[in-house]
């Protein structure tokens, strides 16, 4: 029987609905949910706002020695904090995105957020979002999703996320946004996002939130019960 905390691993492009459906996962089976894009998002911003080119390895790298990024869990979730600032607020507009990319395809950036992802999973029960959790932080996950979604329902989502917060986009650019940030996450060398070969495929084209829940939250409580818990 397995007493280490038990890991779920999800991982998938932008926009396949990791983040909304595993903060209502982990809420209804009492795990934290951790999400790394965040801490990728908060790197890309501390070096946009210091006025650096998040693509050029040397500010990106002169600046880790002296950064500070926190994440804590609270009441309507996670936070992340950056040199003692919560910076939850400020890492979700298209330019950080496009940072955030950019600053994730550096090896350094990524040794650099290891620890802090395995460190968390070895404390509870954790499911983890990004791009290379099953394949990289935590291959050793009792369960690992891919999760997918076509492009244009991918855009489509985050096109309705982003008017909802009053962003001023259209489809057409949001969907190409995405599609060139998934071409770079998807060809950099360094932990590009790809399904781990032990990953259970989940595509979520055409489903409700409810329906994508159900059929995740059977794989949880399947491994788990597998796993003797
Ligand atoms: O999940 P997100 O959209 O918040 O992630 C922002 C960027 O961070 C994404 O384009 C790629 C990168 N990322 C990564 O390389 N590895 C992760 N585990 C999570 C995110």
């Amino acid at each position: 029987m397995s007493t280490r905390p038990f890991a779920v691993a999800i991982d998938g492009p932008a926009g396949a609905g990791k983040s909304t459906l595993a903060k209502i996962l982990a809420r209804e089976l009492g795990f934290l949910y951790m999400d790394t894009g965040a801490l990728y998002r908060t790197i890309g911003y501390a070096v946009l706002r210091e006025g650096g080119d998040p693509a050029d390895a040397a500010v990106v790298e002169a600046r880790l020695p002296s950064l500070d990024v926190r994440l804590t869990h609270e009441a309507d979730g996670q936070h992340v904090w950056l040199d003692g600032e919560d910076v939850n607020g400020e890492i979700r507009t298209p330019e950080v995105s496009r940072a955030a990319s950019q600053v994730s395809a550096l090896p350094a950036v990524r040794a650099y957020l290891l620890q802090l992802q395995r460190d968390t999973a070895a404390s509870c029960d954790v499911i983890m979002d990004g791009r290379d959790i099953g394949t990289v932080v935590l291959p050793d996950a009792q369960l690992k999703i891919f999760l997918s979604a076509t492009p244009e329902e991918r855009a489509r989502r985050r096109y309705e996320e982003l008017r909802g917060k009053g962003v001023d986009t259209t489809f057409e650019q949001v969907l190409a946004d995405m599609q060139q940030r998934d071409y770079d996450d998807s060809h950099r060398a360094a932990a590009p996002l790809k399904a781990a070969e032990d990953a259970v495929a989940v595509n979520t084209t055409g489903e409700t939130v409810e329906q994508s829940v159900a059929r995740m939250k059977k794989l949880v409580n399947d491994r788990l019960a597998s796993c003797g818990r």
